[in-house]
């Protein structure tokens, strides 16, 4: 696979080129942008040739998940991250987001409350708001240029008996810290004990780098599985995210039920051909485009890094153990959050996610989205190499 093949992304509607939204996020609509999180890279092959065959072969009437699908999602799980699902505990639905925002619904009251660990993926805050729930922050702790889950902050706001959900991001947007087992039973205990749900989302599972390793939250114990849901998808590991279809595994049959009941009264559980083509195609066969994926991931974070180090030492890169997302510390620029935004945007004309949106506590960061050729990432650093020297 070429990973440094440039990609005219034009030729369709991108959201991360739609000039209205650049202009709104960014007042530029001209900015290189690095803000929305999926990839610039083709599938793997055996993704877009199943594809193909699907398409050849004519009919796109009404389907169901069949075994094969189901044994190909399994044997990925089992043989990548030793998690075994049981089949009949998966539920399906549009997105992540969909199942996230269900689960609020299903398992909170309006007021109640629900825990996020910010600098955290913002998309979690409209979740809650929209379906009137409290955001209560957990916020991580910055430790020697790692960032930590706060166990006794969190154990307070647990304690809370109106606070009914915590929202996991495993591994972390935009930190990008791959929980250990530990840390994640921890947590998990906390909310086991305070009868606090899990909601834990791995929807950046795969996108790990060696020495780290994913764990899934229900793998841990049968106990933490009882308590939790875990949102599960392709969309990030393969660039697929456009199919628009995700997996929720809920091992507590009560709550499995309530979910597939929704799911069902709403019709927003049926199958979509291709999704299936290109996810089946992809469990069962993307294993060694992903490692390859991983290795030029990492060779780009590598080059940031030292790019940085060398060249613009005054920006730090916080080490990601995993996603396609860097977490960029600009405070030694000594810019307010507006302006930084503002010197990014107009003087360097890059498209990050100021670390604001993510909560308070991203003041001063941006995330930005590495997983495009490098030779688009040297664009961007000397873009702000130039507006560094020349406005500052
Ligand atoms: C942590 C996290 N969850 C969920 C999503 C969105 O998932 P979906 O498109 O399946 O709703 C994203 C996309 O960036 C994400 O980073």
């Amino acid at each position: 696979m070429n990973f440094d093949q440039v990609i005219d992304r034009n030729e369709y509607p991108a959201l991360k080129l739609n000039k209205p939204l650049l202009a709104e996020h960014f007042g530029n609509d001209k900015a290189l942008p690095f803000w929305v999180a999926d990839m610039d890279f083709r599938a793997p092959d055996v993704v877009i040739d199943s594809l193909r065959k699907r398409v050849e072969h004519g009919i796109f009437g009404y389907e169901y998940k069949n075994d094969s699908y189901f044994n190909a999602l399994n044997r990925w799980y089992k043989n990548r991250h030793q998690w075994s699902i049981d089949q009949d505990h998966i539920e399906f639905c549009p997105g992540v987001l969909n199942a996230v925002s269900i689960l609020i619904n299903q398992h909170s009251d309006t007021g109640d409350g629900v825990i996020i660990q910010p600098p955290v993926f913002f998309e979690f805050r409209m979740v809650i708001r929209s379906n009137n729930r409290k955001i209560i922050k957990n916020p991580l702790k910055l430790v020697n240029g790692k960032y930590q889950m706060d166990f006794e902050d969190l154990e307070e706001k647990a304690a809370n008996p109106k606070t009914k959900i915590m929202i996991i991001c495993n591994p972390h947007n935009p930190v990008g810290r791959v929980w250990t087992r530990a840390e994640l039973a921890q947590a998990g205990e906390i909310c086991r004990q305070h009868n606090v749900l899990v909601i834990s989302d791995e929807i950046h599972g795969d996108i790990v780098y060696k020495p780290h390793h994913y764990t899934p939250f229900a793998s841990i114990s049968d106990e933490l599985a009882q308590i939790s849901a875990t949102c599960l998808s392709p969309a990030k590991t393969f660039n697929i995210a456009g199919m628009i279809d995700a997996m929720t595994v809920i091992a507590n049959v009560q709550h499995r039920e309530r979910f597939h009941d929704f799911a069902h009264r709403y019709q927003i559980n049926k199958t979509n051909v291709f999704a299936s083509a290109a996810i089946e195609a992809a469990y069962s066969q993307g294993g060694e485009w992903l490692d390859e994926l991983l290795t030029y991931l990492h060779a780009n974070i590598n080059f940031l890094q030292s790019y940085f180090h060398n060249n613009l030492p005054q920006i730090k890169l916080i080490e990601p153990e995993g996603t396609f997302l860097v977490w960029l510390d600009f405070k030694e620029l000594g810019l307010d959050a507006k302006a930084l935004e503002k010197f990014l945007t107009q003087k360097a004309q890059l498209a990050l996610n100021s670390g604001y949106w993510f909560g308070r506590e991203g003041a001063g960061y941006a995330r930005m989205n590495i997983a495009c050729p490098q030779s688009v990432l040297q664009e961007a650093v000397s873009r702000l190499t130039n507006a560094v020297h020349n406005y500052l």
